[in-house]
């Protein structure tokens, strides 16, 4: 796999917890833990073959966040799909967010937005015109740190959860 530097990050906070935080490209091998923190922090759930495929599409847009001991605390992933343009017939590339999570006590240092921003600039990559994303409407912690990108809420997509919940559909123009 290529590495690149560019999407790589440290976190340091010298507060009381002691936080060291790595951020890089997801491998294969984190797969399982990635797989952990999405069963742990979202009801939303995918396929192994989900992960792997979007893995060996977009690795570039799927990365992670480790702690100083090497265990993942973070996954942010997304994919590149074509849709139409709503003013002209041409069709147009989207960046769509799939998912994102950080485990609950690595929560509010920061991670979710270094991640939101390190993997921005990679499917910015390939040209997209827009970012795209859906939350739940109750999912306010998401919802503000989409906002702090700039991200607005376009429409509601109804009884869009397997539970009934609508989500918001939020998008950014590049
Ligand atoms: N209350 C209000 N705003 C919050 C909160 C909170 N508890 N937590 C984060 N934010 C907003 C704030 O704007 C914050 O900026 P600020 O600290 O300057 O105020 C900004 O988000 C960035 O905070 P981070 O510390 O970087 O966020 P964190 O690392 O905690 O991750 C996340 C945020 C990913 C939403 C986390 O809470 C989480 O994993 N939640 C469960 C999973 C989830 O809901 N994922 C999104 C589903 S939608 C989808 O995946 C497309
Ligand atoms: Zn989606």
């Amino acid at each position: 796999m290529t590495t690149n530097k560019e999407l790589e990050t440290n976190i340091f906070n010298n507060s009381k917890d002691d936080l060291e935080i790595y951020i890089r490209q997801c491998k294969l091998e984190d797969l399982e833990s990635v797989i952990e923190i999405n069963e742990r922090e979202l009801p939303e759930d995918y396929p192994y073959f989900f992960y792997k495929s979007i893995l060996d599409n977009f690795p570039g847009c799927f990365l992670i966040a480790q702690d100083k001991n090497s265990n993942v605390v973070a996954y942010i992933m997304w994919r590149v799909e074509k849709a139409p343009s709503t003013n002209s017939l041409k069709y147009i590339n989207q960046g769509h967010l799939v998912s994102i999570a950080v485990s609950k006590n690595y929560r509010r240092k920061g991670i979710g937005q270094a991640l939101l921003a390190n993997s921005m600039k990679a499917v910015k990559k390939y040209k997209i015109k827009q970012y795209v994303l859906e939350v739940r409407v109750s999912n306010y912690t998401a919802i503000r740190l989409y906002e702090k990108f700039n991200f607005k809420i376009d429409s509601i997509k109804k009884n869009y959860y397997r539970d009934g919940e609508n989500a918001y559909y939020m998008t950014l123009d590049i």
